[in-house]
C-alpha cells in the first residue's frame, strides 16, 4: 500500500522557472506543427467550435482561431491567460479566453470538439480525473470529439531501471539546471514526481504526480465517461506501440 495522495504545486511548477526552461522549447513553429496534427488525429471540421482545455499561454489556440476555428480556451492560471490575450491581439486573432478550473468546466454540448494537449490530464486523484472526463464529454454535441495527448507509460521503463526506479529528465540552460525526477508507484500506476530547478545557484522545487494509463484503461474510463466510441493512436495517427512517444486517445460523444 502506498500512502501517497497526488498532489501539484501549481504555481511552481508553472512560475518564471517554466518560462525560462520550458517555453524556449515551445516554438511557434512546433506550436503549429502541431495544431496542424490536432486537427488532423481530431478530424476537426474547418470553422467548428474548439475548446482548448488547458489553454496555457494559447499557444495552440491562437492558431487554430488563425485557421478560422471559433476557440474557447480555458485555464486556472490567469497569468498564461494574460500572454494568451496578449499574443492573440499581436496576431489580430479572436480566442474566448476563460478563467476556468477543470474541475468547474459546466459547458453543455457546446463544442464540436475538445483538446487536451501536452500532458495535461491526470494530475488529480482517479475520482476526479474521471469527473473532468465526463465533463469534457457533456461539452461536446453528439458526435463532437475529444482529443486527448498523453506521455507514453512505456517512455520511461528504460531510464527507470537504469535510475534505482526514477525516471530522470535532465534539461541544462547555460550553467542552469531542470531535473524532472520521476518515482514510478506501480500499484496506482501513478509517478510522483520532482522538479528541482537550479538557476543562478538558487534551488527551487515543486511536486507534483501524475497518473499512467495503459491503452485497454484509458478506453475504458472514456466508455464510463459516454464516450459512444474511442481509440488510441500514436503521435501521427499510427498504431499506439511501445516504441510510441506520445498515447493519444480520441474519444467521439
Ligand atoms: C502542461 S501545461 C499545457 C498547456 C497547453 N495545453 C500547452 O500545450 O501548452 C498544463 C496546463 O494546465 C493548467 N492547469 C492545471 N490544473 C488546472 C486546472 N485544475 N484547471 C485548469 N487548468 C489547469 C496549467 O495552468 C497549465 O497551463
Amino acid at each position: 500500500m502506498n500512502p501517497r495522495k497526488p498532489h501539484v504545486d501549481w504555481d511552481s511548477l508553472f512560475g518564471d522557472d517554466y518560462d525560462y526552461f520550458d517555453l524556449p522549447d515551445l516554438t511557434p513553429e512546433l506550436s503549429g506543427i502541431e495544431a496542424s496534427s490536432m486537427v488532423e488525429l481530431g478530424g476537426f471540421q474547418p470553422g467548428s467550435r474548439l475548446l482548448d482545455a488547458p489553454c496555457g499561454h494559447g499557444r495552440h489556440a491562437n492558431v487554430l482561431a488563425s485557421r478560422g476555428y471559433r476557440v474557447v480556451g480555458i485555464d486556472r492560471d490567469e497569468r498564461f491567460l494574460e500572454m494568451a490575450r496578449d499574443e492573440s491581439e499581436k496576431m489580430g486573432v479572436e480566442v474566448d479566453y476563460r478563467h476556468v478550473d477543470l474541475r468547474e468546466m459546466s459547458f453543455e454540448e457546446e463544442f464540436d470538439a475538445a483538446v487536451s494537449w501536452y500532458s495535461s490530464f491526470g494530475y488529480f486523484d482517479d475520482e476526479t480525473d474521471r469527473d473532468i472526463l465526463r465533463r469534457y464529454r457533456r461539452a461536446l454535441r453528439p458526435g463532437g470529439r475529444f482529443l486527448l495527448d498523453m506521455h507514453s507509460p512505456y517512455r520511461h521503463i528504460p531510464s527507470v531501471l537504469a535510475n534505482h526506479d526514477m525516471h530522470v529528465d535532465v534539461l541544462r540552460r547555460g550553467q542552469d539546471l531542470a531535473v524532472d525526477i520521476q518515482e514510478l508507484d506501480a500499484e496506482a500506476s501513478r509517478y510522483y514526481a520532482e522538479k528541482i530547478t537550479i538557476r543562478d545557484g538558487k534551488v527551487e522545487r515543486a511536486r507534483y504526480s501524475v497518473r499512467m494509463f495503459t491503452a485497454p484503461e484509458i478506453l475504458e474510463w472514456f466508455r464510463t465517461a459516454g464516450f459512444s466510441h474511442a481509440r488510441v493512436m500514436n503521435e501521427t495517427g499510427g498504431p499506439f506501440t511501445v516504441s510510441s512517444r506520445r498515447l493519444v486517445v480520441l474519444g467521439t460523444a
